[in-house]
């Protein structure tokens, strides 16, 4: 039987990235990846190709999804990049946005004024790049926004400041930063729609089932 997304290549990004300071230390998140790993294993389940760009998580690489780890937010990019033509991009890594700008190739010692301040660049926003790439970019992008408060207001400005066409919204406001749960409100070009509380392997069949039907 062809499911919904055979013939369909789902390239998406996951978990945190590491931006080292020196050989032992790195600037980090608490990204735990597993929205990100959900997302790939349903699209797969729906007969995708899918190619995950996972940043360092705990998690074993899904059944039947090609799976590149990378560390630093350039090196998700240049993943990406590579694994490039694809039909929908879902970006649901948690990027640093600053990396330091010169890594020490020395383990740094405290004894110096090496901690005294830290001067740091700003990373590439991939999900920024993907979306206004002019030619190849993939028919659908879609964006992940963690808010705390004003969900939709912020959806919908970043729906257009990064140029993409779909933002799934997180409420952080309670534990679902590494928790198992996930409420959403998707926000498209057609509006906003608010889906139920429910596990973030639910929510990734959901997600996948409504990019099925995008698709057609
Ligand atoms: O701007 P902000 O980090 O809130 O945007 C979140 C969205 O942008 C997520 O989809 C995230 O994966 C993506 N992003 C990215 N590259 C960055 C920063 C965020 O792809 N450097």
């Amino acid at each position: 039987m062809t499911e919904p997304l055979t013939g369909r290549h789902v390239l998406i990004t996951a978990g945190p990235t590491r931006e080292p300071i020196d050989p032992v230390r790195f600037i980090s998140n608490h990204s735990s990846g597993r929205q990100g790993y959900a997302i790939a294993a349903a699209c797969a389940a729906l007969g995708a190709r899918v190619t995950l760009v996972a940043g360092p998580t705990a998690l074993p690489d899904p059944d039947g999804v090609e799976t590149i780890h990378i560390e630093t937010a350039r090196d998700m990019l240049a993943a990406v990049e590579t694994a490039l033509p694809a039909d929908v991009f879902i970006a649901v890594a948690a990027v640093a946005d600053w990396r330091p700008a010169e890594p020490a190739d020395r383990k740094l010692k405290l004894d110096k004024a090496s901690f005294s301040s830290l001067p740091l660049v700003e990373n590439p926003d991939i999900l920024k790049t993907i979306s206004q790439l002019k030619a190849g970019r993939p028919g659908l992008v879609i964006g992940f926004a963690a808010e705390t408060h004003d969900v939709e207001a912020l959806a919908i400005a970043k729906r257009k400041r990064k140029g993409c066409d779909w933002i799934v919204a997180n409420d952080v406001s309670g534990d679902v930063m590494g928790g198992a749960e996930n409420a959403v409100l998707l926000v498209t070009e057609a509006g906003s729609e608010a889906w139920d509380r429910a596990e973030k392997g639910r929510i990734a069949e959901q997600l996948a089932a409504r990019i099925a039907t995008a698709l057609g």
